[in-house]
């Protein structure tokens, strides 16, 4: 049996920070209001000639030092995006390229904030299946450009940033399980409905929002999917050594730990510094713990992402890097 297994981890910020001291002077809010309703203080920003691509490619090029790769070795290319550079072609073609890589597919995959999640899962069915034995998987986004900034509801959430990983073939786990789910009936409670057609712009371009029904949909659908997920793979949670979560609100956070029983400090946290992310929140806060040195080999990680969609999933893996 094939398994999967992050070999390696990396990611990157965009220079600008934002901090709610700032965002004071422009909209009405308080960084207090900020603190205590999402413990969010500052968030990442990208500069007005970085592209989605731009970032993957700092997160790619560390995720692939750390896993000891070259360009030569990729035969997968999943980048989990809700900001593509353009329509077409894939910001995964446009990564792939400026990686120098030249062999192998490359494609996007679109789940808003469960997009990484969505990503890895997908990943590891191709090389658990054979279909790839190196792949790099990375969630990436300028989520700052869909925001209207005099919103003080939604502007105040959410940075840019991207994270990456490369997952590669190995005799045991690895990734352990994998559950993702989709409901396409709420697409309306989060959703930017804008698209281009024509040659115009067609629709709200802006990210719109119905925070407190998202808010409560979040805590249910990822409690119920951890609970899925460990004991789809029959892991106690009392046996699981890190929770790492779609980084949205530290008060969503701190609801799904409590219902399932993670003690806070088995939570990776870093939506303080970064804000939502989106794609990269997942991957942004796993290397944010593995430079910190958090995870040790043999430990059980849980990772999740809840978005627009709706969607929502798990990956359950055991800490292996293959160096
Ligand atoms: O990846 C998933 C992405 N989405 C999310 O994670 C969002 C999930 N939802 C949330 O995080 C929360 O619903 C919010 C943080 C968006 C809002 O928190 P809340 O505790 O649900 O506040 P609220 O929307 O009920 O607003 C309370 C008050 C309102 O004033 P009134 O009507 O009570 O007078 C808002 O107008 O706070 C006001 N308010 C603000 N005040 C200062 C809303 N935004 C702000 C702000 N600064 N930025």
């Amino acid at each position: 049996m094939i398994y999967s297994r992050i070999a390696g981890t990396g990611s990157y910020l965009p220079e600008r920070v934002v901090t709610n001291r700032e965002l004071e002077t422009r909209i009405e809010t308080s960084d207090e209001w900020i603190v205590s309703r999402t413990g969010i203080e500052a968030r990442h920003v990208a500069a007005d000639a970085e592209m989605t691509s731009d970032l993957a490619l700092h997160a790619s090029r560390e995720a692939m030092r750390a896993a000891g790769v070259g360009p030569g070795d990729i035969d997968l290319i999943v980048v989990a995006t809700t900001t593509p550079d353009m329509v077409f072609p894939s910001t995964a073609c446009l990564l792939q390229d400026k990686l120098g890589v030249r062999q192998g597919a490359a494609f996007d995959v679109q789940a808003v904030c469960t997009g990484f999640i969505y990503a890895l899962a997908v990943a590891d069915k191709f090389v658990a299946g054979g279909g790839s034995r190196c792949a790099l998987v990375v969630g990436a986004e300028v989520f700052s450009r869909l925001l209207d900034w005099n919103d003080r509801r939604t502007c105040i959430l959410f940075g840019d940033g991207a994270g990456a990983v490369v997952l590669t073939a190995a005799d045991g786990p690895g990734i352990l399980r994998s559950h993702l789910h989709a409901d396409g009936s709420l697409a309306h409670i989060l959703r930017v409905a804008g698209g281009i057609a024509h040659g115009e712009l067609r629709g709200h371009p802006f990210l719109e929002m119905r925070g407190g029904e998202v808010f409560r949909f979040a805590v249910q659908a990822l409690s119920s999917c951890a609970q899925e997920t460990l004991a789809a793979a029959g892991v106690a949670v009392e046996e699981l050594d890190w929770y790492i979560p779609h980084q949205a609100n530290i008060r969503i956070l701190n609801a799904i730990a409590e219902k399932i029983g993670v003690p806070p400090e088995r939570v990776v946290t870093t939506v303080a510094r970064h804000g939502n992310t989106s794609a990269a929140s997942v991957p942004l806060a796993l290397d944010t713990a593995v430079r910190a040195g958090k995870l040790k080999t043999g430990d059980r990680v849980l990772l999740q992402g809840v978005g627009g969609g709706m969607t929502w999933g798990s990956v359950l893996l055991r800490w292996s890097p293959a160096r």
